[in-house]
C-alpha cells in the first residue's frame, strides 16, 4: 500500500485470526470474573476497556466487536515516541486518566509492549483506584526490549526487536492505516535517531 514498506511481518489474515482468538480468551476470562461475583454479561457497569491512544485504535476497534458482553470504553493518551524516533523516550500522559475505575474489571489495551514504560505507568495510575481486576492486552510484544517490570495477560504476537508500522502503529505519525504489520525500508528510518530530537 505504501512504497516505503520493505516487508510484511504479519498479514491481515493472521492478525484477524489472532485477534478473534484473543477476544475469545478475554471474553471467557471476563465471564469468569462476572460469575465469581454473581453478575452476568448483560449487567452494566462492570467491564471497562481502557485503550491507550493512539496506537491501539485499530486493534481495539477489531477486538471489541468480538466481545459479546456489555463493556464501556474509557480512553487514555500516552506518548513515548515523539517525531522521528524509533526508541522510546519514556512515557508521558497526554490526557486525563479515566476516573471511577474503582471496583470495575479493567482491561487496558495497547498496540505493542516495548520498553514497558507506558503500561507500567498506566498500571500504577489505575491500580491506585482499586479496580476489582486489572488486566493488560497487546497485539505485539517485543519482550527482549523490556525495561519496566511488566508483562501482558494477552499477547497477540511476539516479535523481534524491529521497528514496525501498520494496523495502528506509526512512524512519525504515518502508516497507521496500513492494514498489516510491516517494516519500513531502512532509508526511511535513516534520519531517525536515538537522541530525543524529533
Ligand atoms: P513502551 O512504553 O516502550 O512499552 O512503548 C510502547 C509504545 O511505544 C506503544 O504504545 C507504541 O505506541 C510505541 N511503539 C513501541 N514500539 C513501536 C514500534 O515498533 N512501532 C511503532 N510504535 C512503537
Ligand atoms: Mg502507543
Amino acid at each position: 500500500m505504501f512504497r516505503e514498506i520493505d516487508k510484511v511481518l504479519i498479514s491481515r489474515e493472521r492478525i484477524a485470526q489472532r485477534v478473534r482468538e484473543m477476544a475469545l480468551q478475554i471474553a471467557s476470562d471476563m465471564r469468569a470474573e462476572l460469575e465469581r461475583e454473581g453478575a452476568s454479561i448483560h449487567d452494566e457497569g462492570r467491564l471497562v476497556i481502557v485503550p491507550i491512544l493512539t496506537g491501539s485504535i485499530v486493534f481495539v476497534a477489531d477486538l471489541i466487536r468480538e466481545l459479546p458482553m456489555k463493556v464501556s470504553l474509557d480512553l487514555v493518551a500516552v506518548s513515548s515516541y515523539p517525531g522521528e524516533s524509533v526508541r522510546s523516550k519514556g512515557a508521558h500522559l497526554e490526557s486525563e486518566m479515566p476516573r471511577n475505575l474503582g471496583d470495575k474489571h479493567v482491561l487496558v489495551l495497547d498496540d505493542i509492549l516495548d520498553s514497558g514504560r507506558t503500561m507500567h505507568m498506566v498500571k500504577g495510575l489505575i491500580a491506585k483506584q482499586n479496580p476489582a481486576s486489572l488486566r493488560f492486552g497487546v497485539l505485539l510484544d517485543k519482550a527482549e526490549r523490556r525495561e519496566a517490570d511488566i508483562q501482558a495477560d494477552y499477547v497477540g504476537f511476539d516479535i523481534p526487536d524491529e521497528f514496525v508500522v501498520g494496523y495502528g502503529l506509526d512512524y512519525n505519525g504515518y502508516y497507521r492505516n496500513h492494514p498489516e504489520i510491516a517494516v519500513l525500508k531502512p532509508e526511511v528510518l535513516g534520519s531517525a535517531d536515538d537522541t530525543g530530537q524529533g
